[in-house]
């Protein structure tokens, strides 16, 4: 028995070893077949000797069970984040503040790491649990899915108790092997390295986080006196030493504003090659005495600020203007460009919103455009480089008729519309957006599936999808599908109809209705049947609704075609009811904790009831832990307080934009 324990230790030794010099050190020395080997053998022993197989064995990488839900996990020290700058000016003012109080200060210039922090809780030196951020205070314990990640050690170098702090991130290759992989099955695509990263880790089955190929960055210990670290430039030495993948190489010192600016500057260069997306510096101060002196405010620590780079813009040529045509009818044209590295992530894509917007550039095909991508926003032409234009460009002229059924497109102020009703385009249009993640939200149906089940005849109307089930064999003989999956589907489109009636009234697609007034309009009239039998100037009335919304609302439900089939949906068992809270745990304030004080436009609760529903806390007294004040006429003490502590306070508008 020792002999085998013994020889499983060193199988141990030799796969942790290999993973180390590969994902962290970048360096392998074992061959991909040698370390196949030892994994396979590795297995097998601990098959044969489930009673010896170690908990922090390499083969737990791969997930274990799925779980329903995440537990929250409260943090030992909460994790903060740092207050956002965007220029040189901003940049002298932090120092300036900084040397009020510490005049030497010197910094420690990290890139800034562009995917979602994780903290990693070892004791004796054996990763026990992981966390996301969550709201700072209470994360969610996402250890089994973190297992699954090769660059974080499960045992470290030394058989310490500690938290660790990094990013949780996805390599840029990996996030583009993931989106080749979707597109193919038909799968929404993601849009950044970042939400890959966040969709990945925040997998109820880890066995899926682990086909993901995440990574991890680690660059910040929350209590580095433990360890007798005296700069943050030592918490990333010792982090290195621990075992992880740090930026050692990467980061940089500053003793002056010249320094940081130079700093900057280089990683702007280096940006684009390296492998991994980061979106800006963090500036830390850098003895830890000094970052005792600098403190916190009652949000973000003094002692460092983050630096985000402006939105890149890159250059390529304009091959194509596409066409698509939208659930409305309405025809966008699309620029089509040589594909290019934008932020991380490969596009060939970009609006040119209508007709107009590109007279007023003056686009043209051949020409030489430049491209930005602002975060999660889909990509826009910025400027066309009219001094490199050839001299045969042609100007572009707006198509007449629609790119997938032929009849003649009709203008509506700057828009033009396919105004037939049978086009296809519309039809697939607006089942894309029944099933999706805002609307009903039926897993499992890509845009491409879409599509081809539209082709295939199988669901020609929303309707239809609730028939699905007839063509269960047929379906099962398509590619890519399988029974499981088949299942799945049917399942999800069966849960479908127990959603609450706004998800039904985002999904029908009724003009000017988006998620938020499907949301007022269902808690204002509960059912299906009130909304249908209200007169124009009721709905105008209502709060955020007005005219240009209770004019189409009318319009829809008198539209003889739509009442037929939303009774089909009633017959077939879709729930038309509201039915209260559901919480939107994607939500900006999600997790977020608000005081609310003064007289507003409309009744307290109304706020609470819209907050909670997106995942917010409302309190009834300020304290540390509030984020924010929102703030009607005549406040009293709470408003008081919340500048006494820093706290943001927003008035009625800057929280209707907030929630947005
Ligand atoms: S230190 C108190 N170092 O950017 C903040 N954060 O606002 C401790 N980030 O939420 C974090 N790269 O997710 C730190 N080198 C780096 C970072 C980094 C990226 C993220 C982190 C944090 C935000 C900073």
């Amino acid at each position: 028995m020792d002999k085998i324990k013994n020889r499983m230790n060193e199988l141990i030794e030799i796969i942790n070893k290999a993973i180390y010099e590969y994902y962290i050190l970048d360096n392998p020395t074992l061959t991909d077949q040698e370390y196949d080997d030892a994994y396979t053998e590795l297995q097998r022993l601990e098959k044969e000797y489930p009673e010896l197989k170690r908990e922090d064995s390499p083969t737990n990488r791969v997930g274990g069970e799925a779980v329903d839900s995440f537990k929250k996990v409260n943090h030992k020290t909460p994790m903060l984040s740092f207050d956002d700058i965007f220029n040189e000016e901003e940049i002298e003012d932090f120092d300036e503040r900084i040397r009020k109080q510490v005049p030497s200060a010197c910094y420690t210039l990290e890139p800034k790491m562009d995917g979602l922090s994780g903290s990693l809780i070892y004791e004796k030196g054996v990763l026990v649990r992981a966390a996301t951020r969550g709201d700072g205070v209470t994360g969610e314990d996402i250890t089994l899915n973190v297992k699954t990640i090769k660059s974080v050690p499960l045992r470290l170098t030394k058989d310490i108790d500690i938290e660790v702090r990094g990013e949780i991130y996805m390599s840029k290759a990996s996030f583009e092997k993931l989106n080749k992989k979707n597109e193919a099955e038909g799968i929404k695509l993601f849009a950044n390295p970042r939400n890959a990263a966040a969709g990945s880790v925040r997998q109820l089955d880890s066995k899926i986080t682990a086909t993901r190929d995440l990574d991890y960055m680690a660059y910040f210990i929350p209590n580095p006196e433990d360890y007798n670290i005296k700069t943050q430039k030592e918490s990333i030495e010792f982090l290195h030493e621990l075992g992880f993948a740090t930026n050692i190489k990467l980061n940089g010192y500053g003793k002056n504003l010249k320094d940081i600016i130079n700093y900057i500057e280089d990683l702007g260069k280096k940006r684009e090659s390296l492998p991994f997306a980061i979106d800006g510096v963090v500036l830390k101060v850098d003895s830890l005495e000094d970052e005792k002196v600098l403190g916190f405010t009652a949000r973000v620590p003094r002692w460092g600020i983050a630096y985000k780079f402006p939105a890149v813009q890159v250059l390529t040529t304009l091959k194509e203007i596409k066409y698509t045509v939208g659930r409305t009818g309405k025809v966008t044209p699309n620029a089509i460009f040589d594909p290019v590295h934008v932020d991380g992530s490969l596009v060939s894509k970009a609006t040119l919103h209508n007709y107009d917007y590109i007279v007023s550039k003056d686009i043209r095909v051949g020409d030489v455009i430049s491209i930005r991508k602002a975060g999660d926003v889909i990509p826009e032409v910025v400027e066309v480089k009219l001094d490199r234009r050839k001299d045969d460009s042609k100007e572009t002229i707006m198509i007449d008729s629609c790119p997938i059924c032929g009849s003649k497109l009709v203008k509506k102020d700057a828009n033009h519309y396919c105004v037939n009703e049978h086009c296809d385009a519309r039809h697939i249009e607006s089942i894309e957006h029944y099933v999706s993640r805002d609307a009903m939200n039926i897993d499992g149906f890509g845009e491409r599936i879409v599509e081809d089940f539209y082709n295939e005849g199988f669901v020609k109307s929303i309707v239809d999808l609730y028939h699905l089930d007839k063509y269960k064999k047929e379906l099962m003989s398509m590619e890519g599908f399988g029974e499981k999956s088949i299942t799945n589907l049917l399942d999800s489109i069966e849960n479908s109809k127990s959603n609450s009636l706004e998800r039904l009234l985002f999904a029908l697609g009724i003009r000017y209705v988006g998620k938020k007034t499907a949301k007022i309009l269902a808690m204002h009239y509960s059912t299906l049947d009130n909304l249908r039998n209200a007169n124009y100037d009721e709905l105008k009335n209502i709060n955020d609704v007005g005219d240009v919304i209770a004019k189409s609302i009318v319009d829809y439900f008198n539209d003889e075609k739509n009442n037929s089939i939303i009774n089909s949906l009633i017959d077939l068992g879709v729930n038309t009811k509201y039915l209260g809270k559901e919480i939107n745990t994607e939500s900006k304030v999600s997790g977020k904790t608000f005081v609310i004080t003064g007289t507003l436009s409309k009744p307290r609760d109304v706020y609470k009831d819209e907050l909670e529903s997106l995942g917010a806390n409302v309190t009834g007294s300020v304290t540390k832990k509030t984020d924010y004040v929102l703030v009607g006429d005549n406040p009293g003490s709470k408003y008081d307080k919340a500048k006494e502590l820093g706290i943001t306070i927003i008035n009625e508008e800057e929280y209707n934009n907030l929630i947005l």
